[in-house]
């Protein structure tokens, strides 16, 4: 059973999804919010999880990162889960991380990293788009994928109706990649995601 910490920054549906979703392979134990009336706050006390809100505001990146990080080794945490965090990390706590940290992104990465994704996609007429999760690197949404999914994109869409049909999936794709890194099915091995 591994100890895992959330971070998030808004209303954390995926947070509620992984809360939701949680088995023999892993614990929710600490949420950490940038944010101080994030969402995600609540849906953690609900489930009775230890919560803490770090402000990044004049700090450094270098000092924001630090305290996040005494806060997530103060708890004991294994893996640290982004879900929805709108903050970029520092490369010393990428690297303190790696193989421990995830994140999920709303694209079929290596496609369409960074903000703005479901605009981009729809303004390039793109068929099929999709959710990713991988192991966070230093270079922003570049870490290899633990898992993917797709979904049709419809002549229709708008980026709120690409945002809300990728989003249930991403509910459903986010536990099942933490589940196969807490129990040891996938681990990150000189940069490639390795799976048993
Ligand atoms: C999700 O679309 C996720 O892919 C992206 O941020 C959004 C977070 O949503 N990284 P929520 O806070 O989990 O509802």
């Amino acid at each position: 059973m591994k100890r895992v910490a959330v971070l998030i920054s808004g209303r954390g549906s995926n947070l509620g999804a992984l809360i939701a979703a949680q088995d023999a392979s892993y614990r929710i134990t600490l949420v950490i919010s940038n944010v101080e009336g994030a969402g995600g706050l609540d849906k953690a006390r609900e489930a009775g999880i230890a919560t803490h809100v770090i402000p990044h505001a004049g700090k450094t990146r270098e000092g924001f990162d630090t305290e996040m990080d005494a806060a997530l080794r103060a708890a004991g945490a294994e893996l640290v889960v982004l879900a929805g965090f709108m903050r970029i990390l520092s490369d010393g706590f990428a690297r303190g991380w790696e193989g421990r940290l995830i994140n999920i992104h709303p694209s079929l990465l290596p496609a369409y990293k960074g903000t703005k994704v479901h605009e981009r996609v729809i303004e390039a007429k793109e068929a099929v788009s999709g959710a990713s999760v991988h192991f966070v690197v230093p270079e922003l949404d570049a870490g290899p994928v633990i898992a993917q999914a797709s979904v049709q994109v419809s002549p229709s869409d708008t980026p709120t109706t690409l945002a809300e049909r990728i989003l249930a999936v991403e509910h459903r794709l986010y536990p099942e990649a933490l589940r196969l890194l807490a129990s040891g099915k996938v681990r990150l091995e000189n940069g490639l995601a390795v799976f048993d």
